[in-house]
């Protein structure tokens, strides 16, 4: 399996790891076949992600893409993160092989639910925005 630089770059130097202390939305996602779990805080000021850090308990390809997908939403709005898909995450990352493709669908429903759970916290139903996203509870991975 052959991963691009930029994916091995992300990977050994994953941008904006950690968390947000009083992050105004949290977003945790698993994947349920392999039971990685991914963790997103993010930072909002006038509808703009001012920050975001992660955490992800997975592979190298969860990680290089959650690396890669905080880089994209980094000071864009909330609507421009929401418009963010695994495709592009991986994109950018110069390609993902096949059988890793899934990973990077962690990162942008990572994103989604932070947005979600920014909404809420905001007291706003964050459906019509976000669409379902799935909670961590109903994932499976049964953390
Ligand atoms: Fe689980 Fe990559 S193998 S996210």
């Amino acid at each position: 399996m052959a991963y691009s630089e930029k994916v091995m770059d992300h990977f050994a130097n994953p941008r904006n790891v950690g968390e947000i202390e009083n992050a105004d939305g949290i977003g945790e996602v698993g994947n349920s076949k392999c039971g990685d779990i991914m963790k997103m805080y993010i930072q909002v000021e006038n509808d703009i992600i001012t920050d975001v850090k992660f955490k992800t308990f997975g592979c190298g390809a969860a990680i290089a893409t959650s690396s890669m997908a905080t880089e994209m939403i980094k000071g864009k709005s909330i609507n421009d993160a929401l418009k963010l898909t695994n495709k592009a995450v991986m994109e950018a990352l110069d390609g993902l092989p096949p059988v890793k493709v899934h990973c990077s669908v962690l990162a942008e429903q990572a994103i989604k639910a932070a947005i979600s759970d920014y909404y809420k916290r905001k007291g706003i139903d964050p459906e019509p925005f976000v669409g379902k996203v799935p909670e961590c509870d109903e994932c499976g991975c049964n953390l």
